[in-house]
């Protein structure tokens, strides 16, 4: 059998409609999945939503609106299922946390575990509770009584509530990262949790009272307790391949790379560790947290109204070239600045003018002279296998160092750095077309053209993780009509010009 290939994203709020960073985030875990799968690695891709908590109802008050929360939801959801059409996502499975079937009884096994390893207990508590954050804050969270990142004054609350003993874990944790066995990228979030680590992790509460409370799942034999959001939510990694209903999960758990932004990094690399510890669980192998996306230089907010809408985006533009300005521009490790103006410099600079029309010229030379021969040769990068017979020995080595390269940038995490290999080789290719002149006597250059066709396939092949649509147009345009002759048709221009 393969080896498997387990990827998650976080799961968004259902509290607003999907922005770009939603999106981002998911073109960046669709290209591990597509690159993984391509490799031959039975790949599961699971993204959802997390739909329960204040802050889902907080909105419901802000905006007045009087359904039922589960019909809210239902409706938000629809909108973050979207993104999957728009930026051809190519999930498997999309959890929610609502889904009673599914996600519920995980959630309700896990607390369970918890229990039996005696890490869940009641106590009297206060604190301040920031519902933005959805989590408890200390006075280093705020500045003028203000949670830092959501400006608002967090919540006073005493209550009678469930703990879980994630200090017990803090050590074990800590040890887990420094050894690699949780490994966390970049470093430097690594470093940044295990500084939060080393000044000992705290208990955390894991549920509210229903009665201030009620959007959630109740705590098993404790009706008067729901689940705290985020001991729901971080669930879903598990409920959604069978925890608490099959046996499917052991296929898939751990998880080979978990996906989320470097706002929830405490929850994924503290708290998630400490409950699957607690629960007897393996803990994922790598957690890749990604930056924000900043629009003209400002963080999106409602309140300043910059959000952008993804939608729109891929409308105007088209799916491969949004998706291709996330890859590119947003470095994967840290925060990146987003503009229509930018948008449409690298459209029109590395997209009409680099790969498209690298692409049309190889196509168009090679379309001109008829049918390709080659002493022996057949099938095609985007196989996996392709082989144009006598192409030139600085060619393939050209070709090969591209590949390597690309792996070790994607097994980094950094996708924007491997989009750069893959523009060297189309620049390698660009100069190859000037230095030899093909353009000029093509019908003797049959030679340079083959070699020309095999980088274009390859580019092809290695920006199909990034651009799966217009790998799959190029790859159309070059055909075997057998094992010595190659047929190339011109097709359609990949970016048109933008005006
Ligand atoms: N529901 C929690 C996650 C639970 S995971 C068990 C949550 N939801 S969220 O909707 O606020 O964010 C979902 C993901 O989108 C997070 O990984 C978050 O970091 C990411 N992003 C939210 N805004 C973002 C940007 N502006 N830029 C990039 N990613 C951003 O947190």
């Amino acid at each position: 059998m393969n080896k498997k290939y387990y990827i998650t994203t976080a799961i968004d709020y259902t509290n607003a409609k999907p922005h770009i960073g939603h999106a981002l985030e998911k073109v960046q875990a669709d290209v591990l999945a597509r690159y993984h799968r391509q490799k031959g690695l039975e790949t599961f891709f699971l993204t959802g939503t997390d739909e329960h908590g204040g802050k889902v109802l907080r909105t419901m008050k802000d905006w007045g609106v009087s359904r039922e929360p589960q019909q809210f939801v239902d409706e938000l959801t629809a909108s973050f299922r979207a993104l999957r059409e728009a930026f051809n996502l190519s999930w498997d499975d999309f959890i929610r946390t609502t889904d009673k079937e599914r996600h519920w009884p995980g959630v309700e096994l896990i607390w369970k575990k918890l229990a039996e390893s005696g890490d869940i207990y009641k106590k009297n508590y206060q604190g301040l509770y920031c519902v933005g954050c959805e989590r408890f804050v200390t006075a280093k969270d705020l500045v003028d009584r203000k949670c830092l990142i959501h400006q608002k004054e967090p919540e006073k609350v005493e209550d009678e509530n469930y703990f879980f003993r994630l200090s017990k874990y803090s050590k074990e944790i800590e040890l887990r990262i420094k050894n690699g066995e949780l490994r966390i990228l970049p470093e430097a979030r690594a470093n940044e949790i295990l500084a939060l680590i080393g000044e000992g992790l705290e208990d955390v509460s894991f549920s509210r009272p229903s009665k201030d409370l009620p959007w959630g799942i109740p705590v098993p034999r404790d009706e008067s307790q729901t689940i705290y959001v985020w001991a729901d939510a971080l669930t879903n990694y598990l409920s959604a391949i069978g925890y608490g209903r099959n046996e499917n999960w052991k296929k898939w758990w751990p998880a080979d790379v978990q996906v989320v932004g470097k706002d929830i990094l405490r929850f994924h690399a503290a708290i998630w560790p400490g409950i699957l510890l607690s629960a007897g669980l393996p803990l994922p192998k790598e957690l890749f947290v990604h930056g924000f996306i900043t629009v003209d230089g400002t963080k999106m907010s409602k309140s300043i109204g910059n959000v952008v809408d993804p939608f729109e985006l891929v409308k105007k533009y088209g799916t491969d070239a949004v998706r291709y300005y996330f890859l590119k521009e947003i470095p994967s490790h840290e925060d990146g600045d987003f503009s229509v103006a930018n948008l449409e410099r690298v459209y029109n600079g590395e997209l009409a003018n680099g790969l498209g029309n690298f692409a049309a010229r190889v196509l168009g030379l090679a379309s001109k002279i008829g049918k390709l021969r080659v002493s022996s040769g057949g099938g095609s990068a985007l196989g996996g296998e392709a082989d144009f017979g006598e192409v030139e020995n600085e060619v393939k080595e050209k070709i090969g160092f591209a590949k390597k390269q690309v792996d070790e940038k994607i097994h980094a995490f950094r996708l924007h750095e491997a989009i750069g290999v893959i523009s060297e080789l189309i620049s390698f290719g660009d100069k190859y077309v000037n230095d030899h002149e093909v353009w000029k006597e093509t019908e003797s250059k049959r030679r340079e053209i083959l070699n020309l066709v095999a980088i274009l396939d390859n580019v092809a092949m290695l920006f199909l993780p990034f651009l799966p649509e217009t790998s799959e147009k190029i790859s159309k345009s070059i055909n075997w009509i057998d094992g010595e002759n190659l047929e190339i048709k011109r097709g359609e221009a990949l970016f048109p010009r933008l005006n």
